[in-house]
C-alpha cells in the first residue's frame, strides 16, 4: 500500500493505492494555509483549554431553517444545550425531530440559520469554508449508521483507519493498530468489509472516526442497523474509547435501550430539547443483620427533568396534553412548592 501527494493550483490531491487489488481512490481536498492561533477573524479561539467535565458543547437558542422553494421547514427551533467535555451522551427523539440536524451543526457539515454554537474554543456560527475544513478533518469524528458512509470496501480495516490519517498527513501505523486493539479487532485488521459482521463494521468505523484524534465523536444511529447484542457491544466500545481517551461521545438514537445505557441522554421534540435524564444507581438496600432485603438489589435508573429553556419555556408531554384536553393555553398555580399546570375552566375535561 502506499500513498502520494500532490499539489496544484488551490488543490491537494490524494492518490491512494492499494497494492493487494491494484485497485485505486483519487480525493480532491481545497488546500488550506490557515494558521489558527486566536487570530483576527478565526472562529477558534486558542486561549480556551477545556478539562473534562467542564461545559464543552454549548447551544444557544440554535435555529435551523430549511427552505424548499416557498416552504421554509423549522428544524431547530431556539435548542439550549450543554454537554460536558468527556461525557458519552445520547440524543433520542422521533422521525423529524431535529436530531441529525443538530449533529450536522456541530460536526461543521451544516451552519445553523441562528443562535450560537460552540464546541471547546470552536465557534460554528462563525466558521470560514477553510476552518470548517480544519474542524472537520481534526476535531471532530462521525460515525453514521450507513457502513458504506463510513467504509471503503475494497480496503482492509487496518487500511481504512490509515487513511484519513494519510489524508491529515498524521499516518502511524502504530496508532492505527492501536484503534483497532481498542475496538476489540486486533485480529481481524487485515479483514475487507465483507469478511466482517455489521456490528465488527460498525466498530472498525469508530477506529477510522478516532484515526485523527479528535476532540468530539459523533455517531448518528450507529446502530440502528444492528441486532440488540450487536449494538449493546458497540455502546460498550464507546464508552471505552470515551474511558481510554477522554473523548466527548454524542449518540443519536431511536434505541430506547441504548438511549438509558449511557450517563444522560436528552430528548429532542419538535427542534427543541424537552427533557433530560441522568443515571443514577440507587443503592442496595440491606437490613439490620447487613442481609440484601429481597427484590432491593442495587440497579441503575435514570432521573427525567423537564427542561427550561433561557426563556422559562417547557414543553408539556403531548400524551400529558391530551390526557387534560388542553389545547393552547393552561393556568398556572404556585401552590405549596409546587407550579400546577391546569386545563383552561372552560375545557371540556
Ligand atoms: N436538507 C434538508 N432540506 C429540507 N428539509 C430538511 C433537510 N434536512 C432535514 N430537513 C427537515 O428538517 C426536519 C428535521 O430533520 P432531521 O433529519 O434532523 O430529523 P431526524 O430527527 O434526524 O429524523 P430521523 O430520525 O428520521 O433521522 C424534518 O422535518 C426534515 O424533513
Ligand atoms: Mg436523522
Amino acid at each position: 500500500m502506499s500513498a502520494k501527494l500532490r499539489r496544484s493550483q488551490g488543490q491537494t490531491q490524494f492518490r491512494f493505492v492499494d497494492t493487494t487489488k491494484k485497485s485505486r481512490a483519487r480525493l480532491s481536498l481545497p488546500r488550506v494555509s490557515l494558521r489558527l492561533g486566536g487570530k483576527r477573524g478565526s472562529a477558534k479561539d486558542s486561549d480556551l483549554v477545556f478539562a473534562q467535565g467542564d461545559d464543552y458543547i454549548i447551544c444557544e437558542n440554535l435555529v435551523k431553517i430549511y427552505q424548499i422553494a416557498d416552504i421554509e421547514v423549522f428544524a431547530l427551533q431556539g435548542l439550549d444545550m450543554v454537554i460536558k467535555k468527556g461525557e458519552l451522551m445520547a440524543i433520542i427523539g422521533a422521525s423529524g425531530s431535529g436530531k441529525s440536524t443538530l449533529l450536522n451543526i456541530l460536526g461543521g457539515l451544516d451552519s445553523p440559520t441562528g443562535g450560537r454554537v460552540t464546541v471547546g474554543a470552536w465557534n460554528l456560527s462563525k466558521l470560514t469554508s477553510a476552518e470548517a475544513v480544519i474542524y472537520k478533518r481534526q476535531v471532530v469524528g462521525f460515525v453514521w449508521q450507513n457502513v458504506t458512509r463510513n467504509l471503503i470496501p475494497y480496503l482492509t480495516a487496518l487500511e481504512n483507519v490509515e487513511l484519513p490519517m494519510i489524508i491529515n498527513g498524521t499516518y502511524d501505523r502504530a496508532w492505527a493498530e492501536e484503534l483497532l486493539d481498542a475496538v476489540g479487532l486486533k485480529d481481524r485488521m487485515r479483514h475487507k468489509l465483507q469478511e466482517l459482521s455489521g456490528g465488527q463494521q460498525q466498530r472498525v468505523a469508530i477506529a477510522i472516526a478516532l484515526a485523527n484524534k479528535p476532540e468530539l465523536l459523533l455517531a448518528d444511529e450507529p446502530t440502528g442497523a444492528l441486532d440488540r447484542a450487536s449494538g449493546r457491544i458497540v455502546l460498550d466500545v464507546f464508552r471505552k474509547v470515551r474511558d481510554l481517551y477522554g473523548v466527548t461521545v454524542v449518540i443519536v438514537t431511536h434505541d430506547m435501550s441504548m438511549a438509558s445505557a449511557v450517563d444522560r441522554y436528552v430528548r429532542i421534540r419538535d427542534g427543541k430539547i424537552s427533557s433530560e435524564s441522568v443515571r443514577r444507581v440507587v443503592e442496595a438496600q440491606v437490613d439490620e443483620n447487613g442481609e440484601q432485603v429481597e427484590n432491593a438489589e442495587a440497579e441503575e435508573t435514570h432521573d427525567e427533568y423537564t427542561v427550561l429553556d433561557s426563556a422559562g419555556r417547557l414543553q408539556v408531554p403531548p400524551e400529558f396534553r391530551e390526557a387534560l384536553n388542553i389545547q393552547n393555553r393552561v393556568r398556572l398555580h404556585l401552590e405549596d412548592g409546587k407550579i400546577v399546570i391546569l386545563p383552561p375552566e372552560d375545557s371540556a375535561s
